[in-house]
């Protein structure tokens, strides 16, 4: 048995705008709901934001540099919509197209791919202000309009698209316990949210495949955990299933047959929305991948009245777990890639898959980060075997580049493989990065030459 992947596996790392760029103010950017949200005290773990974040709007170059010593060969980033429409909706931003211009041709003069995530949470904020964001029944032709812009602009040069990055996180960090901005806590509006947002990639991914560039692939990225049963009982194997068709099934199901799991239907009632027969036209067959951003995984066990699935997590408390406190399962995400490729029948790309650890930097910044290395290790296990089994894999990006704002839990939660020191922001490789850069050398020899920076999608 071959312990390599197949040849033709692409391997890069990905980051988000609001975690990365900082340059807040620069250049004409508006605000975003995280802005507002990090300027609300008590949001954000020691009131962090991301006004200066890692400072890539400036550094990008150094960043691009980076990405060379780590050898990726591909690179998900995504475009801040208020920093190219201010307001989210009219007025263009010229300055802020100009950067990812740069940050494009820098990434195709250095041979990696660029994948572009359309939204990466950071809403303008003037469209929660005035409309509800996506609450409003229009906000997916805002997104739409917008996603046409950046088409229109960047698809010359890419071909990796991803409309949405996880809408789940929308909607249970921003609408179910408000941890997230826009910090509302309101179920039904939660899933009307939720609902405006999977119109919202319809709409984008119809304009997509209009445009006259749309040679590439285009999907949202779905997140979710592998639910294990507690037992081989019949109760706990059918808790199990409800409660991962309620978590990727809720938006996966959508976007590929059109409307909710029906297991949703049953148990959400009217709390669920209805999609339109035309959202159910576009929304069928509008993923060209699964784009999977995976984690974590849990054991449920069935109990009566324990959420709408009746579905109680138990998972054992000595399992080991990253700093988020989410437990490590490769063979979850095993299972998983191989539920998904049962069920929805399309090429993966994992999009983003890595782990918080304890990182102490010596006195150079440098970090021996051996938990992190092995995470990474099982899970390309595992994602080795799944291709072994039928799956078939893409492109992996590794989360994340970089040291970053880890989102309302501030900067003390490191997923990088590379070291961001926040006061001096010098970027040091940690041993995960020159572990990996040695796994894409030495595991993918043949890939490299394969990649042209816009093609290479089979
Ligand atoms: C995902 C997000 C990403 C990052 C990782 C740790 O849910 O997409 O921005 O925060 O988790």
């Amino acid at each position: 048995m071959s312990d390599k992947f197949p040849t033709g596996v692409l391997w890069g790392a990905a980051t988000a705008a609001y975690q990365i760029e900082g340059a807040a103010r620069t250049d004409g950017r508006g605000p975003s709901i995280w802005d507002v949200f990090c300027d609300t005290p008590g949001k954000t773990v020691g009131g962090e934001n991301g006004e200066v974040a890692c400072d890539h709007y400036h550094r990008w170059r150094e960043d691009i540099d980076l990405m060379r010593r780590l050898n990726l060969q591909c690179y998900r980033f995504s475009i801040s919509w208020p920093r190219v429409m201010p307001t989210g909706r009219g007025a263009i931003n010229q300055r802020g197209l100009d950067f990812y211009d740069r940050l494009v041709d820098g990434l195709c003069a250095a041979g990696i791919a660029p994948m572009i995530t359309l939204y990466h949470w950071d809403l303008p904020a003037a469209l929660q202000m005035e409309e509800g964001g996506w609450e409003h029944d229009d906000s997916p032709h805002w997104f739409a309009d917008y996603a046409e812009l950046i088409f229109n602009r960047y698809s010359d040069r890419v071909a990796r698209w991803i409309t949405l990055n996880e809408p789940w996180c929308s909607v249970d960090g921003g609408y179910f316990h408000g941890a997230h901005a826009p910090g509302v806590r309101d179920r039904a509006l939660g899933y009307r949210v939720g609902h405006n947002l999977m119109r919202a990639h319809a709409q984008a991914v119809s304009r997509y495949r209009a445009s006259k560039h749309s040679r590439g692939m285009i999907s949202f990225a779905l997140n979710t955990a592998w639910f294990f049963p507690e037992t081989n009982s019949p109760a706990d194997i059918a808790a199990a299933e409800r409660a991962l068709l309620n978590f990727g099934g809720w938006f996966a199901d959508p976007a590929h047959f059109g409307d909710y799991p029906a297991v949703m239907r049953e148990r959400l009632g009217d709390m669920l929305p209805r999609f339109s027969d035309e959202d159910t036209r576009l929304l069928r067959r509008s993923m060209d991948y699964i784009s999977l951003n995976y984690y974590t995984s849990d054991v449920v066990r069935y109990k009566h009245g324990a959420g709408l699935m009746d579905a109680e997590i138990c998972t054992p408390p000595e399992v080991q777990r990253t700093e988020m406190g989410w437990p490590v399962y490769p063979d979850g995400y095993y299972n998983l890639m191989m539920w998904l490729h049962t069920r929805y029948g399309l090429p993966l790309m994992v999009t983003e898959n890595g782990a918080a650890m304890p990182d102490k930097p010596d006195r150079t910044g440098y970090v021996d980060d051996q938990d992190r290395i092995a995470y990474l290790q099982s899970h390309f296990d595992a994602a080795r075997r799944a291709t072994r089994d039928g799956v078939d894999l893409r492109e992996y990006y590794v989360w994340t580049l970089m040291d970053n704002l880890e989102w309302s839990v501030g900067y003390e939660k490191r997923f990088g493989l590379v070291h961001c020191d926040r006061r001096t922001l010098k970027r040091t490789i940690k041993a995960s990065g020159h572990w990996y850069a040695d796994f894409i050398a030495g595991a993918c020899e043949k890939t490299r030459r394969l990649a042209s920076p816009a093609g290479a999608m089979r």
